[in-house]
C-alpha cells in the first residue's frame, strides 16, 4: 500500500510542470549540479529555502537544523560547507534565520525540553553574551526579534572561522557570507548588512 498518495499525487503533478516548461530540466541536472549558494537556514516548515527566493532545483545547497546553528563540533555542518566550498565551489554561504523561531524561545523559556536543550545551549550563550542590550527591550516580543537577529550575526561568524572557509579565503577564492533574517508573518527576507568576504572583514564584525 502507498502511504501519503496525495504527495505522491503532488509529485507527479510538480515534475510534469517543469518538464513542460522544459523537457530536458531534469536530464540535465541529473548530470551535475553547480549551485553558486549554500543555504543554511532553520529546520521550521515555514521557511522553505528555494520557494522563498525564488529559486529551482539545482540552484541552492542546503542545511537546515533547528535556529540554523553553526557549531564547530558539528560533522554534518562541517562537512556541507567543506563540500560546498571545495567541491561545488560555491561562491556565497547565506546564513538565513526568521524571526519567531521557536528554537530561540525554547533557549530561553527556562523550560525543560528534553535532549533538544543541550542543543539549545549555544544560543543561551548568546543570550548572556549580549544580556545588557537584551535587558534593555522592555517588548518581550522585540526582545525575541533581537535575539533572532543576535544569533544570525553569531552564525556568520561562526562560518567565517570555519577552516574550509579560512583556506578559502588564504587561497584568495571569492567567498562571501551573509546574514539575512525571514519575517514568517509577512514573507518579507531581510539583509542584516553582516556581510564579510575576508578575514579581515571578519575581523572587523568580531570587534
Ligand atoms: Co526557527
Amino acid at each position: 500500500m502507498k502511504v501519503l498518495p496525495q504527495l505522491f499525487e503532488n509529485n507527479r503533478k510538480w515534475a510534469n510542470q517543469i518538464t513542460k516548461s522544459d523537457p530536458t530540466f531534469f536530464q540535465k541536472l541529473s548530470q551535475q549540479q553547480s549551485p553558486e549558494l549554500l543555504w543554511i537556514g532553520c529546520s521550521d516548515s515555514r521557511v522553505p529555502a528555494n520557494q522563498i527566493v525564488g529559486l529551482l532545483p539545482g540552484e541552492l545547497f542546503v542545511h537546515r537544523n533547528v535556529a540554523n546553528l553553526v557549531i564547530h563540533t558539528d560533522m554534518n555542518c562541517l562537512s556541507v560547507v567543506q563540500y560546498a566550498v571545495e567541491v561545488l565551489k560555491i561562491k556565497h554561504i547565506i546564513v538565513c534565520g526568521h524571526y519567531g523561531c521557536g528554537g530561540i524561545k525554547a533557549a530561553i523559556d527556562n523550560r525543560p525540553h528534553g535532549l533538544i536543550d543541550n542543543w539549545l545551549r549555544h544560543i543561551r550563550d548568546i543570550y548572556r553574551k549580549h544580556l545588557d542590550e537584551l535587558m534593555c527591550i522592555t517588548d518581550k516580543d522585540k526582545q525575541m526579534d533581537r535575539l533572532c537577529e543576535l544569533n544570525i550575526v553569531a552564525q556568520v561568524m561562526n562560518v567565517g572561522n570555519m577552516t574550509t572557509v579560512q583556506d578559502a579565503w588564504e587561497k584568495g577564492r571569492p567567498l562571501s557570507i551573509h546574514g539575512w533574517i525571514y519575517g514568517i508573518s509577512n514573507g518579507i527576507l531581510l539583509d542584516l548588512g553582516v556581510c564579510i568576504s575576508s578575514a579581515e572583514e571578519l575581523k572587523e564584525l568580531e570587534k
